[in-house]
């Protein structure tokens, strides 16, 4: 089922990511008091105590397939801790998660060890590139549910949340208006071993040194791809406009201010529906207080006025369609999105805006830089692309207009990890200040339904030209 992933070139570097991936879980929920593990404040949301068990049940799963007279721990986590894998037996339905107080924390906490312990022992028994690529498949999904562990507990606890936050940058440069790139032919996805053939950086090259060879997260990041980024194809664009930052909370609340909210005419029927059925004024998080809009956040209750800056957060496809409709400008497709963050002004493709290095602090805000919320616009000068386009990585996740769909020649590497989502969903792209910074690339599709806004989404618009 798992193919087409770089093999690692000794156990230990595969050990070390392991530990520093697992390690970084149960740091991001080291604030939380006892009570707050078992509580789930919506149907979207899980409870940390069950993040930290169904990562450790994933993993579960390989020792149960590939360690020889391994013994399962418990029938009643596998129940508990799986999340929707038909394949992997019964479970408890997603929206009761939070109505057991059993597992305890406790005995989460012990399982999740045991595993560990489990695992590291396998590992340094094992060089089969078949289990080396499924457990760094389990590890880009413990990673995914780091960043689910953000958004799960900013919606439990949000401002009581009692994480240390480091200040942001501020914003360096101005940055307005829409860069214009040209179209024509383009390869979309991950070039991979399966993809195609586009100039991208040589095999063996210098920048293309695998996560494993140092065996931390400084190194690229070219080693994995998630199957849905596969295979690369040919793709013709038109000429084409896009902003050169995301959507501000500035330019947001204009919207907002000029009774966005309140015209159908902007509004897909669906999401028009969506506004009058939950009473929708505004983005997740925003609320209103003496006629003054304030946003609600890790670092309190703050009015937008403070934040103007900073990239809208939390709002659905609906929402940030209707924002592009009412300034006469569209959403980007996926594949425009792309052709911004990937090629060059040669028309070379390259995994990040700005070559193969997976990114750093001063290029784009992501999990490492520790903010728990977006930077204002023109925070990251160095993570620009060759049009002059800012933050396409990291701060907020963005839009497209395009349809979740397989991309031709798809093969499906992992059966019902991403192959079962093809349907009635839209694709993000490029990262938010919850994305870890292994955990990112260019090509990477996440896709929500259209009127999700729990997750730490935003987005910037495109236009003809
Ligand atoms: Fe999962």
């Amino acid at each position: 089922m798992v193919s087409t992933l770089r093999v690692p070139t000794d156990n230990k570097a595969l050990i070390d990511l392991y530990k520093n991936v697992r390690r970084r879980t149960m740091e991001i929920v080291a604030p939380l008091e006892i009570e707050d593990y078992v509580i789930q404040t919506a149907e979207f949301m899980s409870p940390p105590r069950w993040h930290i068990g169904h990562t450790s049940w994933f993993f579960e799963t390989v020792l149960q397939a590939h360690k020889p007279a391994f013994r399962v721990y418990s029938e009643d986590f596998l129940y508990y801790f799986n999340s929707y894998y038909e394949g992997f037996g019964s479970r408890i339905e997603r929206p009761k998660r939070g109505t057991k107080s059993r597992p305890t924390v406790k005995a989460t906490v012990a399982y999740r060890n045991h595993v560990d312990e489990q695992m590291l022992s396998f590992l340094e028994s094992t060089s089969d590139p078949t289990i080396w690529s499924l457990v760094r498949l389990g590890l880009e999904h413990e990673m995914q549910h780091q960043e689910l562990l953000v958004y799960d507990i900013k919606h439990l606890l949000c401002d009581q949340f009692d994480v240390k936050l480091k200040s942001k940058p501020g914003s360096a440069v101005r940055v307005e208006g829409m860069a214009e790139i040209e179209g024509g032919l383009m390869w979309l996805g991950y070039r991979g071993s399966s993809g195609g053939s586009s100039p991208t950086v040589k095999e063996g090259s210098p920048e293309e040194i695998s996560i494993y060879q140092s065996g931390d997260e400084s190194t690229n990041s070219k080693g994995f791809a998630f199957d849905n980024e596969k295979p690369e194809h040919q793709v013709f664009i038109k000429d084409f406009a896009i902003d050169k930052a995301p959507v501000s909370n500035g330019d947001f609340l204009a919207f907002i201010q000029n009774g966005g909210y309140k015209n159908f005419r902007w509004w897909f029927s669906e999401g028009w529906e969506t506004v009058n059925r939950e009473h929708w004024h505004a983005p997740l998080y925003w609320e209103i207080h003496d006629g003054q809009w304030l946003i609600r956040d890790f670092d309190g209750l703050r009015p937008v006025s403070e934040r103007l800056d900073e990239p809208v957060c939390h709002v659905s496809f609906f929402e940030a369609s209707a924002y592009a409709k009412w300034l006469g400008k569209r959403l980007p497709t996926e594949a425009e999105w792309e052709k911004a963050a990937c090629y060059d002004s040669n028309g070379v493709k390259h995994l990040f805006p700005w070559g193969e290095q997976i990114p750093r602090a001063e290029q784009g805000n992501l999990f490492e830089n520790g903010h728990w919320s977006a930077a204002p616009v023109g925070s990251y000068p160095q993570g620009v692309n060759a049009y002059g386009c800012h933050q396409l990585i990291g701060d907020v996740w963005e839009w497209t207009t395009s349809d979740y769909v397989p991309y031709p020649g798809f093969k499906s590497e992992f059966d019902e990890y991403n192959d079962k989502w093809f349907v009635n969903q839209k694709v993000l792209r490029g990262g938010s200040f919850a994305t870890p910074q292994l955990h990112i690339r260019s090509t990477y599709r996440n896709f929500f339904h259209a009127h999700e806004r729990w997750m730490t989404s935003g987005f910037r618009c495109a236009q003809d030209i």
